[in-house]
């Protein structure tokens, strides 16, 4: 294994069609979608960030140059705003967009599977462990989800894996792992499968979209037969790096939204306007009424 070095490179698989959220995905990447009033890759992004990543890698497909532009600078909207004294609003825009030259952008040239989107990002990361967010997986707690990671990672170096439980019913849609002996914070991992038949999941561990990996594995992803679905998995490369290297399980505590999906993508715009103080009051209150009307008339 390459020798313990700080994880600076974060890899963003966003070349996903989006189908369940068509029509507004035949213009608008799903990444590009709002959860109140920020793009669902905003907040992955601010995770990567306040886990400590530099360099944010985005592996993209075709239709999806907004998200590239996202991240640039809008200097004509910043001189609006100047204008216009809505300064708050500026330096806001501005806290948030990457410092020149920390993203880089490359492109899924064809949808074959996770697996294969992150062997895309293989030049950009180079010798050096990195983590990877998948941004359909939104988190929702105090500490962001990939900044504990990196703290366990401090301690174990290795790869690492946040981990959820689910209802033994939902193990067939999400890879799995295997729970081996604990370690401090974590535990190590001893089985992954990806999307597992009904009732053959090792345990109801589900891997929810955060991981921490070491450089070897784009040698075996390059070589990866497709799997589950067709297509090329990450968890099956995992699988066979997990014969050379150690892989640890981060139970993450907090609650995850799948965004991809639209129940996911509802319950966080509700769970984040509830967090918000500004918007809480007039939510809570409209919802409560929502519902009982909606109760009542059905
Ligand atoms: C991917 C991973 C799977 C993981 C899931 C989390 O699956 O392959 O191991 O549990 O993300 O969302 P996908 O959702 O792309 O089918």
């Amino acid at each position: 294994m390459s020798s313990p070095k700080k994880i600076r490179k974060a890899v963003f698989p966003v070349a996903g069609l989006g189908t369940r959220f068509l029509p507004a995905t035949k213009s608008v990447p799903k990444e590009m979608l709002t959860v109140v009033d920020k793009p669902v890759i905003q907040y992955v992004v601010d995770e990567a960030r306040e886990a400590g990543i530099e360099h944010l890698i985005f592996v993209t497909g075709r239709n999806k140059a907004v998200i590239e532009d996202y991240f640039d600078a809008q200097v004509e909207l910043y001189h609006t705003l100047e204008q216009r004294g809505k300064l708050q609003d500026l330096e806001h825009l501005q806290n948030i967009q990457p410092q020149p030259g920390t993203t880089s952008f490359t492109r899924q040239q064809e949808p074959l599977g996770l697996g294969h989107a992150v062997w895309c990002a293989r030049e950009l990361v180079g010798d050096e462990p990195f983590a990877l967010l998948l941004p359909d997986m939104v988190m929702q707690s105090k500490r962001g989800c990939l900044a504990e990671m990196v703290e366990l990672y401090e301690q174990t170096q290795n790869n690492i894996i946040a981990v959820q439980e689910c209802h033994p019913e939902e193990a067939h849609k999400y890879g799995i792992v295997g729970r081996g002996e604990d370690v401090a914070h974590g535990f190590k991992i001893n089985q992954m499968v990806e999307k597992p038949a009904k009732g053959t999941a090792p345990s109801n561990l589900y891997i929810n979209g955060r991981y921490i990996l070491q450089p070897e594995i784009f040698k075996l992803l390059q070589n990866q037969e497709r799997g589950a679905g067709g297509e090329i998995q990450l968890t099956d490369a995992m699988l066979k790096l997990a014969e050379l290297q150690e892989f640890y399980g981060f139970r993450y505590e907090g609650r995850t939204f799948d965004c991809g999906s639209k129940e996911g993508f509802i319950e966080a715009n509700v769970a984040f306007a509830l967090s918000r103080a500004d918007i809480r009051p007039n939510i809570e209150s409209n919802l409560n009424m929502l519902i009982k009307e909606i109760k009542l008339s059905s």
